[in-house]
Protein backbone atom coordinates (compact mmCIF):
# COMPACT_ATOMS: atom_id res chain seq x y z
CA UNK A 1 0.00 0.00 0.00
CA UNK A 2 1.65 3.54 -1.25
CA UNK A 3 0.43 6.59 0.30
CA UNK A 4 0.64 10.25 -1.79
CA UNK A 5 0.11 13.24 -0.07
CA UNK A 6 0.28 16.69 -1.74
CA UNK A 7 0.86 19.81 -0.10
CA UNK A 8 2.73 19.67 2.84
CA UNK A 9 0.96 21.99 5.45
CA UNK A 10 -0.04 21.78 8.74
CA UNK A 11 -2.44 19.11 7.55
CA UNK A 12 -0.46 17.58 5.28
CA UNK A 13 2.79 17.44 7.04
CA UNK A 14 0.94 16.03 10.06
CA UNK A 15 -1.08 13.44 8.01
CA UNK A 16 2.79 12.38 6.30
CA UNK A 17 4.74 12.07 9.41
CA UNK A 18 1.94 10.49 11.21
CA UNK A 19 1.35 7.93 8.19
CA UNK A 20 4.80 7.05 7.40
CA UNK A 21 5.80 6.76 11.33
CA UNK A 22 3.09 4.22 11.60
CA UNK A 23 4.79 2.20 9.10
CA UNK A 24 2.78 2.74 6.07
CA UNK A 25 4.64 3.54 2.47
CA UNK A 26 4.28 7.74 2.23
CA UNK A 27 5.78 10.23 0.12
CA UNK A 28 5.17 13.75 0.67
CA UNK A 29 4.81 16.00 -2.02
CA UNK A 30 5.24 19.89 -2.25
CA UNK A 31 5.70 22.54 -4.78
CA UNK A 32 8.39 24.30 -2.64
CA UNK A 33 11.61 22.98 -2.90
CA UNK A 34 13.52 24.37 -0.56
CA UNK A 35 10.76 23.69 2.08
CA UNK A 36 10.83 19.66 0.41
CA UNK A 37 14.41 19.64 1.53
CA UNK A 38 14.00 21.02 4.87
CA UNK A 39 11.49 18.46 5.50
CA UNK A 40 13.77 15.76 4.51
CA UNK A 41 16.20 16.76 6.86
CA UNK A 42 13.82 16.14 9.84
CA UNK A 43 13.36 19.92 9.75
CA UNK A 44 9.53 21.48 9.93
CA UNK A 45 8.54 24.73 8.28
CA UNK A 46 6.63 26.04 11.38
CA UNK A 47 6.36 25.46 14.94
CA UNK A 48 3.93 22.20 15.95
CA UNK A 49 4.42 20.30 18.98
CA UNK A 50 5.51 16.69 18.71
CA UNK A 51 6.12 17.04 14.56
CA UNK A 52 9.48 16.98 14.01
CA UNK A 53 9.86 13.95 16.53
CA UNK A 54 7.24 12.03 14.72
CA UNK A 55 8.30 13.17 10.92
CA UNK A 56 11.86 11.86 12.29
CA UNK A 57 10.68 8.71 12.83
CA UNK A 58 8.74 8.54 9.59
CA UNK A 59 12.09 9.39 8.36
CA UNK A 60 13.37 6.49 9.47
CA UNK A 61 11.09 4.22 7.71
CA UNK A 62 9.59 4.44 4.32
CA UNK A 63 9.25 8.21 4.14
CA UNK A 64 10.30 10.07 0.94
CA UNK A 65 9.35 13.87 0.43
CA UNK A 66 9.76 15.65 -2.93
CA UNK A 67 8.92 18.03 -5.37
CA UNK A 68 8.46 15.48 -8.11
CA UNK A 69 4.90 14.98 -8.67
CA UNK A 70 6.25 11.62 -10.62
CA UNK A 71 6.86 9.92 -7.28
CA UNK A 72 3.26 9.90 -6.56
CA UNK A 73 2.92 7.60 -9.70
CA UNK A 74 1.42 3.99 -8.09
CA UNK A 75 -0.37 5.52 -5.19
CA UNK A 76 -3.05 3.49 -3.82
CA UNK A 77 -4.72 6.65 -2.19
CA UNK A 78 -3.88 9.73 -2.46
CA UNK A 79 -4.52 12.93 -0.29
CA UNK A 80 -4.74 16.62 -1.31
CA UNK A 81 -3.71 18.49 1.90
CA UNK A 82 -3.17 22.05 -0.34
CA UNK A 83 -4.24 25.53 0.30
CA UNK A 84 -7.58 27.28 -0.55
CA UNK A 85 -6.86 30.80 0.56
CA UNK A 86 -9.69 33.15 0.17
CA UNK A 87 -10.26 35.87 -2.86
CA UNK A 88 -9.94 39.92 -1.50
CA UNK A 89 -14.10 39.43 -1.80
CA UNK A 90 -13.75 36.74 0.94
CA UNK A 91 -14.76 34.34 -1.50
CA UNK A 92 -12.97 30.96 -2.11
CA UNK A 93 -9.89 30.88 -4.14
CA UNK A 94 -9.70 27.38 -5.96
CA UNK A 95 -6.76 28.31 -7.91
CA UNK A 96 -3.81 26.31 -6.02
CA UNK A 97 -6.20 23.48 -5.45
CA UNK A 98 -7.33 22.87 -9.16
CA UNK A 99 -3.68 23.05 -10.57
CA UNK A 100 -2.95 20.62 -7.93
CA UNK A 101 -5.32 18.24 -9.57
CA UNK A 102 -4.87 18.96 -12.70
CA UNK A 103 -1.43 17.34 -12.23
CA UNK A 104 -2.79 14.41 -9.78
CA UNK A 105 -5.08 13.99 -13.34
CA UNK A 106 -2.09 13.59 -15.90
CA UNK A 107 -0.33 11.28 -13.10
CA UNK A 108 -3.61 8.92 -13.01
CA UNK A 109 -3.29 8.66 -16.47
CA UNK A 110 0.05 6.18 -16.09
CA UNK A 111 -1.16 5.00 -12.79
CA UNK A 112 -1.77 0.88 -13.26
CA UNK A 113 -3.61 0.74 -9.95
CA UNK A 114 -7.16 2.19 -9.14
CA UNK A 115 -6.55 4.80 -6.52
CA UNK A 116 -8.78 6.84 -4.51
CA UNK A 117 -8.18 10.34 -4.00
CA UNK A 118 -8.77 11.72 -0.76
CA UNK A 119 -9.72 15.37 -0.73
CA UNK A 120 -8.54 17.34 2.69
CA UNK A 121 -8.65 20.72 1.80
CA UNK A 122 -11.61 22.78 2.35
CA UNK A 123 -13.62 23.73 -0.43
CA UNK A 124 -17.41 24.87 -0.62
CA UNK A 125 -19.99 22.42 -1.37
CA UNK A 126 -20.28 21.56 -5.02
CA UNK A 127 -17.09 21.87 -5.89
CA UNK A 128 -16.16 18.32 -5.61
CA UNK A 129 -18.41 17.32 -8.41
CA UNK A 130 -18.29 20.60 -10.23
CA UNK A 131 -14.73 21.43 -10.74
CA UNK A 132 -12.13 18.65 -9.13
CA UNK A 133 -14.14 15.60 -10.82
CA UNK A 134 -14.35 16.94 -14.38
CA UNK A 135 -10.59 18.29 -14.30
CA UNK A 136 -9.76 14.78 -13.02
CA UNK A 137 -11.89 12.79 -15.44
CA UNK A 138 -10.87 15.30 -18.37
CA UNK A 139 -7.02 15.40 -17.30
CA UNK A 140 -6.84 11.60 -16.99
CA UNK A 141 -8.67 10.31 -19.98
CA UNK A 142 -10.45 7.86 -16.78
CA UNK A 143 -13.72 7.49 -15.11
CA UNK A 144 -14.60 8.28 -11.34
CA UNK A 145 -15.84 5.58 -9.80
CA UNK A 146 -14.65 3.24 -12.09
CA UNK A 147 -10.66 3.49 -12.65
CA UNK A 148 -10.53 5.86 -9.64
CA UNK A 149 -12.39 6.97 -6.27
CA UNK A 150 -12.61 10.40 -5.21
CA UNK A 151 -13.58 11.03 -1.73
CA UNK A 152 -14.08 14.30 0.14
CA UNK A 153 -12.51 13.79 3.98
CA UNK A 154 -12.55 17.33 5.54
CA UNK A 155 -9.80 17.58 8.47
CA UNK A 156 -10.49 19.04 11.70
CA UNK A 157 -7.36 19.35 13.45
CA UNK A 158 -6.26 22.40 15.40
CA UNK A 159 -2.74 23.96 15.01
CA UNK A 160 -1.09 23.46 18.39
CA UNK A 161 -2.72 20.13 18.52
CA UNK A 162 -1.93 18.78 14.98
CA UNK A 163 -0.43 15.23 15.91
CA UNK A 164 -2.56 14.65 18.58
CA UNK A 165 -5.31 15.09 16.14
CA UNK A 166 -4.50 13.47 13.66
CA UNK A 167 -3.82 10.57 15.41
CA UNK A 168 -6.99 10.82 17.54
CA UNK A 169 -9.74 12.55 15.45
CA UNK A 170 -13.28 12.76 16.77
CA UNK A 171 -14.54 11.85 13.72
CA UNK A 172 -13.92 10.71 10.07
CA UNK A 173 -16.11 11.98 7.45
CA UNK A 174 -16.26 10.33 3.98
CA UNK A 175 -18.18 11.97 1.33
CA UNK A 176 -19.23 11.04 -2.32
CA UNK A 177 -20.80 8.20 -3.94
CA UNK A 178 -21.36 4.56 -2.56
CA UNK A 179 -18.75 2.82 -4.69
CA UNK A 180 -16.39 0.01 -3.88
CA UNK A 181 -13.76 2.86 -3.21
CA UNK A 182 -16.04 4.53 -0.50
CA UNK A 183 -15.69 0.33 0.77
CA UNK A 184 -12.35 0.60 0.60
CA UNK A 185 -11.96 3.61 2.40
CA UNK A 186 -13.94 2.58 5.29
CA UNK A 187 -12.39 -0.07 6.03
CA UNK A 188 -8.87 1.95 5.88
CA UNK A 189 -10.52 4.49 8.37
CA UNK A 190 -11.47 1.77 10.59
CA UNK A 191 -8.50 -0.13 10.80
CA UNK A 192 -6.74 3.46 11.18
CA UNK A 193 -8.62 5.01 13.99
CA UNK A 194 -10.65 2.25 15.77
CA UNK A 195 -13.40 3.05 17.54
CA UNK A 196 -13.83 6.44 15.94
CA UNK A 197 -17.33 7.43 14.28
CA UNK A 198 -17.02 7.70 10.29
CA UNK A 199 -19.68 9.35 8.83
CA UNK A 200 -20.56 8.55 5.18
CA UNK A 201 -22.26 10.89 3.02
CA UNK A 202 -22.20 12.35 -0.52
CA UNK A 203 -19.28 15.33 -1.52
CA UNK A 204 -21.89 18.13 -0.90
CA UNK A 205 -22.62 17.60 3.26
CA UNK A 206 -18.94 16.79 3.50
CA UNK A 207 -18.17 19.99 2.77
CA UNK A 208 -20.45 21.37 4.02
CA UNK A 209 -19.91 19.57 7.27
CA UNK A 210 -16.85 21.33 7.44
CA UNK A 211 -18.31 24.96 7.16
CA UNK A 212 -20.41 23.56 9.61
CA UNK A 213 -17.80 22.98 12.19
CA UNK A 214 -15.73 26.13 11.56
CA UNK A 215 -18.61 28.79 11.49
CA UNK A 216 -20.42 27.04 14.74
CA UNK A 217 -17.14 27.80 16.88
CA UNK A 218 -16.52 31.01 15.42
CA UNK A 219 -19.84 31.71 16.62
CA UNK A 220 -19.50 29.89 20.14
CA UNK A 221 -16.11 32.66 20.31
CA UNK A 222 -18.26 35.55 19.26
CA UNK A 223 -21.38 34.69 21.43
CA UNK A 224 -18.81 34.48 24.73
CA UNK A 225 -17.07 38.12 23.23
CA UNK A 226 -20.42 39.80 23.24
CA UNK A 227 -21.39 38.50 26.32
CA UNK A 228 -17.87 39.38 28.14
CA UNK A 229 -18.88 42.88 26.91
CA UNK A 230 -21.56 42.80 28.67
CA UNK A 231 -20.02 41.73 31.53
CA UNK A 232 -17.21 44.42 31.26
CA UNK A 233 -20.38 46.94 32.27
CA UNK A 234 -21.74 44.82 35.22
CA UNK A 235 -19.37 45.42 38.27
CA UNK A 236 -18.09 42.62 40.07
CA UNK A 237 -19.25 40.22 36.70
CA UNK A 238 -16.87 37.50 35.30
CA UNK A 239 -17.05 35.80 32.28
CA UNK A 240 -14.82 32.92 33.32
CA UNK A 241 -17.03 31.88 36.02
CA UNK A 242 -20.02 31.78 32.94
CA UNK A 243 -18.42 30.06 30.89
CA UNK A 244 -17.18 27.81 32.82
CA UNK A 245 -20.80 27.26 34.44
CA UNK A 246 -22.62 27.55 30.95
CA UNK A 247 -20.39 24.84 29.80
CA UNK A 248 -21.19 22.46 32.07
CA UNK A 249 -24.48 22.10 30.52
CA UNK A 250 -24.20 19.21 27.86
CA UNK A 251 -26.27 20.93 25.71
CA UNK A 252 -23.48 23.57 25.68
CA UNK A 253 -20.54 21.95 26.37
CA UNK A 254 -16.94 23.66 27.95
CA UNK A 255 -14.96 24.18 24.82
CA UNK A 256 -14.31 27.58 22.82
CA UNK A 257 -16.08 30.05 25.65
CA UNK A 258 -12.64 31.64 25.98
CA UNK A 259 -13.64 35.06 25.84
CA UNK A 260 -10.18 37.16 23.92
CA UNK A 261 -9.53 39.78 21.67
CA UNK A 262 -11.36 37.76 18.77
CA UNK A 263 -10.91 34.93 16.54
CA UNK A 264 -7.83 34.86 13.99
CA UNK A 265 -5.82 32.02 12.18
CA UNK A 266 -5.59 31.10 8.64
CA UNK A 267 -8.70 29.11 8.86
CA UNK A 268 -11.93 30.86 10.85
CA UNK A 269 -12.00 33.89 9.42
CA UNK A 270 -11.24 32.63 5.76
CA UNK A 271 -13.96 29.67 6.23
CA UNK A 272 -16.61 32.37 7.94
CA UNK A 273 -16.27 34.85 4.66
CA UNK A 274 -16.39 31.86 2.55
CA UNK A 275 -19.78 30.99 3.77
CA UNK A 276 -21.11 33.86 3.92
CA UNK A 277 -19.82 34.71 0.27
CA UNK A 278 -21.22 31.13 -0.11
CA UNK A 279 -24.57 31.96 1.73
CA UNK A 280 -25.24 35.01 -0.45
CA UNK A 281 -24.56 33.60 -3.93
CA UNK A 282 -26.99 31.24 -3.18
CA UNK A 283 -29.44 33.65 -2.12
CA UNK A 284 -29.52 33.09 1.61
CA UNK A 285 -29.00 36.22 3.56
CA UNK A 286 -26.53 35.07 6.20
CA UNK A 287 -27.27 36.87 8.98
CA UNK A 288 -26.41 35.18 11.97
CA UNK A 289 -23.08 34.35 10.32
CA UNK A 290 -22.73 38.37 9.25
CA UNK A 291 -23.52 39.20 13.31
CA UNK A 292 -20.43 36.89 14.07
CA UNK A 293 -18.28 38.24 11.89
CA UNK A 294 -19.12 41.78 13.08
CA UNK A 295 -18.30 40.69 17.05
CA UNK A 296 -15.41 39.76 16.23
CA UNK A 297 -14.12 43.16 14.33
CA UNK A 298 -15.45 44.84 17.67
CA UNK A 299 -13.35 43.03 19.86
CA UNK A 300 -10.24 44.82 18.12
CA UNK A 301 -11.86 48.03 18.28
CA UNK A 302 -12.68 47.97 21.66
CA UNK A 303 -9.39 47.40 22.46
CA UNK A 304 -7.73 50.50 20.36
CA UNK A 305 -10.82 52.81 21.99
CA UNK A 306 -9.47 51.62 25.45
CA UNK A 307 -5.86 52.00 24.66
CA UNK A 308 -6.48 55.58 23.31
CA UNK A 309 -9.22 56.30 26.08
CA UNK A 310 -6.45 55.79 28.71
CA UNK A 311 -3.29 57.34 26.82
CA UNK A 312 -4.63 60.33 24.98
CA UNK A 313 -2.23 60.94 22.05
CA UNK A 314 -0.35 57.73 20.80
CA UNK A 315 1.91 59.25 19.44
CA UNK A 316 5.47 58.51 21.21
CA UNK A 317 3.84 56.40 23.40
CA UNK A 318 5.46 52.95 24.09
CA UNK A 319 3.23 50.28 23.99
CA UNK A 320 4.14 46.56 24.26
CA UNK A 321 2.34 43.52 22.56
CA UNK A 322 2.61 40.11 24.73
CA UNK A 323 1.74 37.52 21.95
CA UNK A 324 1.94 37.89 18.14
CA UNK A 325 0.86 33.95 17.44
CA UNK A 326 -3.15 34.02 16.71
CA UNK A 327 -2.06 30.99 19.59
CA UNK A 328 -0.51 29.44 22.03
CA UNK A 329 1.87 26.97 20.85
CA UNK A 330 2.62 27.96 17.20
CA UNK A 331 4.79 30.48 15.40
CA UNK A 332 1.73 31.10 12.98
CA UNK A 333 0.59 35.00 12.22
CA UNK A 334 -1.79 34.62 9.52
CA UNK A 335 -4.97 36.60 10.47
CA UNK A 336 -3.58 36.89 13.88
CA UNK A 337 -5.62 39.78 15.62
CA UNK A 338 -2.50 40.77 17.34
CA UNK A 339 -1.29 41.60 13.75
CA UNK A 340 -4.12 43.36 13.00
CA UNK A 341 -3.93 45.23 16.18
CA UNK A 342 -0.61 46.39 15.45
CA UNK A 343 -1.23 47.73 11.92
CA UNK A 344 -3.95 49.78 13.61
CA UNK A 345 -1.98 51.09 15.92
CA UNK A 346 0.94 52.12 14.39
CA UNK A 347 -1.19 54.67 11.87
CA UNK A 348 -1.75 56.46 15.56
CA UNK A 349 2.52 56.34 15.70
CA UNK A 350 3.07 55.00 19.01
CA UNK A 351 6.49 53.25 19.37
CA UNK A 352 5.18 49.39 19.49
CA UNK A 353 7.72 47.34 21.15
CA UNK A 354 6.72 42.91 21.04
CA UNK A 355 7.16 39.72 22.76
CA UNK A 356 6.36 36.18 21.68
CA UNK A 357 8.03 33.23 22.65
CA UNK A 358 7.92 31.48 19.17
CA UNK A 359 6.47 33.96 16.35
CA UNK A 360 9.21 37.04 16.10
CA UNK A 361 10.87 36.01 13.17
CA UNK A 362 7.28 35.90 11.32
CA UNK A 363 6.77 39.19 12.73
CA UNK A 364 9.12 40.61 12.02
CA UNK A 365 9.01 39.40 8.42
CA UNK A 366 5.74 41.55 8.50
CA UNK A 367 6.72 44.93 10.50
CA UNK A 368 10.71 44.51 9.85
CA UNK A 369 12.03 48.01 11.63
CA UNK A 370 8.65 49.78 11.65
CA UNK A 371 8.23 47.76 15.63
CA UNK A 372 11.01 47.19 18.24
CA UNK A 373 11.46 43.47 19.10
CA UNK A 374 12.17 42.54 22.94
CA UNK A 375 14.30 39.65 23.59
CA UNK A 376 13.10 38.88 27.04
CA UNK A 377 10.28 40.06 28.73
CA UNK A 378 11.64 42.22 30.87
CA UNK A 379 12.96 44.13 28.15
CA UNK A 380 9.40 44.52 26.40
CA UNK A 381 7.91 45.87 29.47
CA UNK A 382 10.95 48.45 30.96
CA UNK A 383 9.92 51.92 30.00
CA UNK A 384 6.56 51.03 28.98
CA UNK A 385 2.84 53.12 28.81
CA UNK A 386 0.59 49.97 28.20
CA UNK A 387 1.02 46.27 27.91
CA UNK A 388 -1.97 44.49 26.05
CA UNK A 389 -1.58 40.61 26.27
CA UNK A 390 -3.41 39.35 22.94
CA UNK A 391 -1.85 35.73 23.28
CA UNK A 392 -2.20 33.38 25.77
CA UNK A 393 1.50 32.10 26.19
CA UNK A 394 1.91 30.06 30.06
CA UNK A 395 5.29 32.84 30.38
CA UNK A 396 2.26 35.88 30.18
CA UNK A 397 0.91 33.98 33.49
CA UNK A 398 3.82 34.51 36.06
CA UNK A 399 3.99 38.70 35.25
CA UNK A 400 3.83 40.26 38.75
CA UNK A 401 4.82 43.83 40.31
CA UNK A 402 8.07 43.25 40.18
CA UNK A 403 8.16 43.25 36.11
CA UNK A 404 5.83 46.08 36.16
CA UNK A 405 7.80 48.37 38.41
CA UNK A 406 10.12 49.01 35.05
CA UNK A 407 6.82 50.46 33.40
CA UNK A 408 6.50 54.42 32.59
CA UNK A 409 3.04 53.96 33.04
CA UNK A 410 1.48 50.84 34.31
CA UNK A 411 -1.31 50.19 31.89
CA UNK A 412 -2.29 46.39 31.40
CA UNK A 413 -5.04 45.58 29.17
CA UNK A 414 -5.13 41.48 29.10
CA UNK A 415 -7.12 40.19 26.48
CA UNK A 416 -7.21 36.68 27.95
CA UNK A 417 -7.54 37.16 31.78
CA UNK A 418 -3.96 35.96 32.86
CA UNK A 419 -3.38 38.05 35.75
CA UNK A 420 -6.50 37.78 37.26
CA UNK A 421 -6.77 37.20 41.05
CA UNK A 422 -3.50 38.79 41.30
CA UNK A 423 -2.50 41.45 44.17
CA UNK A 424 -1.17 43.87 41.34
CA UNK A 425 -0.17 47.34 41.22
CA UNK A 426 -1.36 48.28 37.88
CA UNK A 427 -4.13 49.95 36.02
CA UNK A 428 -5.65 46.71 35.00
CA UNK A 429 -8.52 46.18 32.51
CA UNK A 430 -9.38 42.52 31.10
CA UNK A 431 -11.51 41.55 28.49
CA UNK A 432 -14.47 40.06 29.83
CA UNK A 433 -14.72 41.73 33.89
CA UNK A 434 -16.71 43.89 35.49
CA UNK A 435 -14.56 47.17 36.67
C1 LIG B 1 -9.62 25.76 13.42
C2 LIG B 1 -10.60 24.70 13.94
O1 LIG B 1 -10.62 24.74 15.36
C3 LIG B 1 -10.16 23.30 13.47
O2 LIG B 1 -11.12 22.33 13.90
C4 LIG B 1 -10.07 23.29 11.95
O3 LIG B 1 -9.62 22.04 11.47
C5 LIG B 1 -9.07 24.37 11.51
O4 LIG B 1 -9.53 25.65 12.00
C6 LIG B 1 -9.06 24.37 10.01
O5 LIG B 1 -10.09 24.65 9.40
O6 LIG B 1 -8.02 24.00 9.43
P1 LIG B 1 -7.17 26.57 14.19
O7 LIG B 1 -7.17 27.51 13.03
O8 LIG B 1 -5.95 25.77 14.47
O9 LIG B 1 -8.36 25.50 14.03
O10 LIG B 1 -7.48 27.47 15.45
P2 LIG B 1 -8.48 27.41 16.69
O11 LIG B 1 -7.91 26.63 17.79
O12 LIG B 1 -9.85 27.06 16.25
O13 LIG B 1 -8.46 28.94 17.14
C7 LIG B 1 -8.93 29.97 16.25
C8 LIG B 1 -8.99 31.29 16.93
O14 LIG B 1 -10.02 31.33 17.90
C9 LIG B 1 -7.70 31.69 17.69
O15 LIG B 1 -7.44 33.04 17.41
C10 LIG B 1 -8.07 31.51 19.14
O16 LIG B 1 -7.37 32.38 20.01
C11 LIG B 1 -9.55 31.85 19.12
N1 LIG B 1 -10.32 31.25 20.23
C12 LIG B 1 -10.47 29.90 20.30
C13 LIG B 1 -10.87 32.06 21.20
O17 LIG B 1 -10.74 33.31 21.17
N2 LIG B 1 -11.59 31.49 22.21
C14 LIG B 1 -11.77 30.16 22.30
O18 LIG B 1 -12.46 29.72 23.24
C15 LIG B 1 -11.20 29.34 21.33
Amino acid sequence: MKIGVVGLGFVGLSLTSVLSSKGYDTVGIDINKDKCKKISKGISPFFEPELEKILKNGLKKKLKISNDFSLINNCNFLFVTVGTPQNTNGSIDLSIIKKAISTIGESLKKNKKKPIIFVKSTVTPGTMKKIILPILEKKSNKKAGKDFGLISNPEFLQESSAIKDTKFPHVVVLGGYQTKFMKKAKMFFMKLHPNIPIIITNHETAEMIKYANNSFLATKISFINQLSNICQKIPGANIDDIAKTIGLDPRIGKLFLNAGPGYGGSCLPKDMKALINFANISGINPILLNAVEEVNTKQLKQIIALTKQKLGNLSSKKITILGTAFKPDTDDIRDSIAIELIKKLLKMKPKIIIHDPKAMKNTKRIFEDKISYAKTIEDALSKSHCIIIMTQWKQYEKLNNNEFKYMTRKFVIDCRRMLVGKQLDIDYYAIGLGK
